[in-house]
């Protein structure tokens, strides 16, 4: 179904982002796998994938909170790929505290990748979609960004921004047909939630088990695929956020 389209991925390497790289190839697609710190990990995951599905993956270093560097990576993707046809906004972090004891910092740092990194990379991708006349852009949010939840004021607040970001561009961009949608997952088994297995939240979720970064690339290729959706926030959630 994407053969042909080059898919840039952020947080590529690892998790609910290495899981999106997988099936966005297994779907055809090329990948442009940008990640933050871990070459090797970047590395293994385009070469599984390259072996795998006989595709071109390609891997860039950048923190996407920096508005300069993504600037000069979507320049380098398109050099290397000509364009980008599909762009999955995934890096995020966590710095979870209560919001009495919250520095400054933590609040800044989870804002600046999670939102500013969402705007900088639809902000640099946008003129390749128009000049594409078409486009998908999907977000991963959260529950945390739907519901709010208690530790992650910084968080929440940044996955709720991320919806909205999605909304207003769906809306922006939806003459030029360029659609916009959001993911929000729960709770997900990955080095994020690794030290959560065991919490009582875990255990509150209506399907009774955590989530597989693969049932989140599900939703991710469907929107990626679909063509009269936009604007969209689909739960993946185990019924979490019912
Ligand atoms: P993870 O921690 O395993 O992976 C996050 C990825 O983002 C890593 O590859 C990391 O290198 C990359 N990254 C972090 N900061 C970056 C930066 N400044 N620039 C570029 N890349 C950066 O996390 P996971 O669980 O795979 O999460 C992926 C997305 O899903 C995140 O946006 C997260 O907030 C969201 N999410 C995860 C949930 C879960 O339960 N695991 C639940 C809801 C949302």
């Amino acid at each position: 179904m994407l053969n042909g389209k080059t898919a840039l991925v952020t947080g590529g390497s690892r998790g609910i982002g290495a899981a999106v790289v997988k099936k966005l190839a297994s779907l055809g697609a090329d990948i442009a796998l940008v990640y933050a710190g871990n070459e090797a990990a970047a590395s293994a995951v385009a070469n599984q994938v390259m072996e795998q599905h006989g595709v071109t993956v390609r891997c860039y270093q950048c923190n996407v909170a920096d508005y300069a560097a993504v600037k000069e990576t979507v320049a380098a993707v398109k050099k290397d790929f000509g364009t980008v046809n599909i762009l999955v906004n995934n890096a995020g972090i966590t710095k979870d505290g209560l919001i009495a004891m919250m520095s400054e910092q933590s609040f800044d740092d989870v804002i600046s990748v999670n939102l500013k990194g969402t705007f900088n990379m639809i902000r640099h991708c946008t003129p390749l979609f128009v000049r594409n006349k078409g486009g998908a852009i999907v977000n991963i949010s959260s529950v945390s960004g739907i519901m709010g939840n208690a530790g992650q004021a910084n968080y929440s607040a940044s996955k709720a921004g991320v919806i909205g970001l999605t909304k207003s561009t769906a809306r922006e961009l939806a003459p030029r047909n360029v659609r916009c949608n959001a993911v929000a997952p729960g709770f997900i088994a990955t080095d994020m939630t690794a030290a959560l297995t065991d919490s009582p939240l875990a255990g509150s979720i209506p399907l009774g088990r955590m989530g597989k970064p693969e049932e989140v690339a599900e939703a991710v290729a469907f929107l990626a695929c679909s063509e009269y959706i936009t604007g969209e926030v689909i739960r993946v959630d185990g019924g979490i956020a019912i």
